[in-house]
């Protein structure tokens, strides 16, 4: 078997080919905002989301029509809720991906436009999910709508994170801020892996909570390192946090105890992919990768 790290490169050339042919040529009219919509799609973002898709998808069957237009539409709707992220009205960031920052670029009002319309456009690719019939398709946008959504979903996280800046950083408010802005499209990206691979419920219960324990784990990283990174090495701007008076992992827990519980996360996901055998091999990489990564 491979290394991880060389998977991976094979698994993110794939994704960005099925990127590529589901998004509009720049030179397609208005040229503006397809220009602006591929330049953050492909300003080198992990893709961790579509890996987690696709291997979810390898731990339960060979045969998963749809996976690529799955993947691609997590991925779209990550880099919509960078894009509106970084925005001056929210965290104000000039960086993003070691590149500048879309309306840095293009300006705020096309960086709210291709933020709008990679969402769309996400949900436009579901459309086309290749060989799922419509029930399939209907389950496929039921869970990224739900994980994009206001109701412990995306929004709904990014919203209690933004009026709770600068108030005083309780765990309750952190584990509802966390679960929903980052816990629930990680969660949708293994689940929607499964749906296409045609999961039973004891398998879509098992790869739910191999979800959710990664996906906490992925946001403590993701705040401990804001701490202890450089902006070069993350690709944005690092420190932000506690400028900004966000609650964070290390904010509530301190970094030691917040080490310890990503650790903790990261083993409860390894458990959950008992079911699975051999076959999750891949997933259990993915959650020491998580957990250990340093950007
Ligand atoms: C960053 O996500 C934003 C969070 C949800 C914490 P990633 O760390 O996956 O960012 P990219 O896609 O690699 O840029
Ligand atoms: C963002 O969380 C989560 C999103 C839904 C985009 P952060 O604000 O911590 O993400 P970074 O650190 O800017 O990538
Ligand atoms: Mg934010
Ligand atoms: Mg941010
Ligand atoms: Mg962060």
């Amino acid at each position: 078997m491979i290394p991880l790290s060389e998977h991976l490169k094979l698994r993110q050339a794939e994704v960005d080919a099925a990127l590529d042919r589901l998004t509009p040529a720049e030179t397609t009219l208005p040229e503006t905002i397809h220009k602006a919509m591929r330049y953050s799609l492909f300003a080198g973002g992990k893709r961790i989301r579509p890996a987690l898709c696709l291997e979810a998808a390898a731990a339960i069957s060979d045969v998963a029509p749809g996976v690529f237009e799955a993947a691609c539409s997590l991925e779209m709707i990550h880099t919509y809720s960078l894009i509106h992220d970084d925005l001056p009205a929210l965290d104000n960031d000039d960086y993003r991906r070691g590149k500048l920052t879309n309306h840095k670029v293009f300006g705020e009002a096309m960086a709210i436009l291709a933020g709008d319309s990679l969402l769309t456009l996400a949900f436009q690719t579901l459309t086309r999910a290749a060989g799922l019939d419509a029930a399939g398709k209907v389950a496929l946008m039921e869970e990224l709508s739900f994980a994009s959504g206001t109701d412990e979903g995306m929004i709904g996280g990014q919203v209690i994170d933004i009026e709770s800046e600068r108030l005083p950083p309780t765990a309750e408010l952190l584990a509802r801020i966390h679960r929903a802005k980052t816990g629930a499209l990680l969660r949708a990206s293994v689940r929607m892996g499964a749906v296409c691979a045609g999961a039973d419920s004891a398998q879509m219960a098992a790869i739910s909570r191999y979800g959710e324990h990664i996906g906490l784990a992925f946001q403590i990283v993701d705040d401990i390192l804001d701490v202890e990174e450089s902006s070069e090495a993350l690709g944005k701007t690092a420190g932000k946090d506690a400028a900004q008076g966000k609650i964070t992992f290390p904010a509530v827990y301190g970094l030691e105890t917040s080490r310890a519980m990503a650790a903790a996360e990261c083993t409860e996901a390894h458990a959950a992919l008992e079911v699975f055998g051999e076959r999750a091999v891949r997933l259990h990489q993915l959650a020491d990768l998580i957990v250990h990564r340093k950007a």
